[in-house]
């Protein structure tokens, strides 16, 4: 089943998945927010949407490894049902908020800003994980640091700070003619960073939801490989559009990153040493506040892997 996308809903198809032979599994499903999908009725009670979810949630426990992860995106009304009820099968991790506009605004309560990714490993801490880095937050005219590290400046990592579990740095495809004709494609570099952070160039991930593709498209970038399932024929079509052009290229040298435009937007901790010859750097550590390092070359990017 390996590098396929299956048109058919996840309830047939996840019988067909062996127990414990997915590395990860990413789902986004929908959020039972009455949005307009092509076939799909976003639409259920409740009780109905919780008890749909849990039906799935327990497959996706079923399917992954041992020292497999399981990344489930939703907003926080339906991701705190999530955990109460994978905290009994599984190894909680982290609840990552992702910043951006999620839900309709609400009268009667904040505005919702983040969307969560609940973070699970199969079994206690035996799942693969790599520490990740992202670039330091600059200012978009000036350039500066916009943290102030004081005299601490020539400590920092050149690159950037280690990734916790709120990520504000990564926005979701707006603009219209970058984007599938679908309501809800998440930015492949989401996607890059979770597969950077918890898996390995040949690794197996699953995605029940696959909407148009994006798991799939990061999977393949990475070198990894990818099992998907769409109920909707015209997302379906997309996907095999959109995966026709996509090369296992997200590289500098022989290591593996992800990218946004020109820039590495998320790296291992591990390949930083092996990373570091690519950039120029300033000669002075502590100008790292007002010198960003650049890039020896723009076009290394995906060049030196076959
Ligand atoms: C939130 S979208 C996923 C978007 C995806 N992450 C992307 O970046 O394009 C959820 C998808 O699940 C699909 N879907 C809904 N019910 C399904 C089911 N029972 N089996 C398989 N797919 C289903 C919908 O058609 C929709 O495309």
């Amino acid at each position: 089943m390996i590098n396929k996308i299956y048109l058919g809903k996840q309830e047939k198809l996840f019988k067909r998945i062996s127990d414990e032979s997915i590395d990860v599994v990413f789902a986004d499903p929908p959020f039972n927010l009455n949005k307009k999908y092509n076939s799909y009725n976003d639409n259920m009670t409740q009780e109905e949407y919780i008890k749909w979810c849990n039906k799935w949630l327990k497959e996706i426990v079923r399917v992954v490894k041992p020292t497999g992860s399981i990344f489930i995106h939703n907003i926080p009304k339906w991701a705190i049902y999530h955990a109460s009820f994978l905290n009994n099968l599984c190894d909680f991790k982290n609840w990552i908020s992702w910043k951006t506009t999620s839900s309709p605004p609400h009268k009667t309560c904040l505005f919702p800003n983040h969307y969560s990714i609940l973070y699970y490993a199969k079994n206690k801490n035996k799942q693969k994980f790599y520490a990740i880095r992202k670039p330091h937050d600059r200012c978009r005219k000036c350039n500066f640091l916009l943290k102030d590290y004081g005299g601490k400046k020539h400590l920092l990592n050149q690159f950037g700070p280690m990734i916790g579990d709120v990520w504000t740095d990564i926005f979701r495809v707006r603009h219209k003619k970058k984007r599938s004709k679908h309501p809800c494609e998440l930015p492949v570099h989401l996607i890059e960073r979770i597969l950077l952070m918890s898996t390995d160039e040949g690794d197996i991930i699953l995605d029940p939801f696959m909407g148009t593709g994006t798991t799939a498209v990061a999977s393949k970038k990475l070198g990894r490989k990818f099992i998907g399932f769409e109920k909707d024929e015209k997302y379906y079509d997309i996907i095999i559009d959109r995966l026709k052009n996509i090369k296992s290229n997200s590289k500098i040298g022989e290591y593996w990153v992800s990218w946004y435009l020109d820039n590495i937007i998320t790296l291992r901790e591990k390949d930083w040493d092996g990373i570091s010859k690519y950039y120029i750097k300033p000669d002075n550590p502590k100008k790292i506040d007002k010198e960003p390092m650049v890039l020896l070359d723009k076009n290394l990017r995906g060049q030196m892997i076959f």
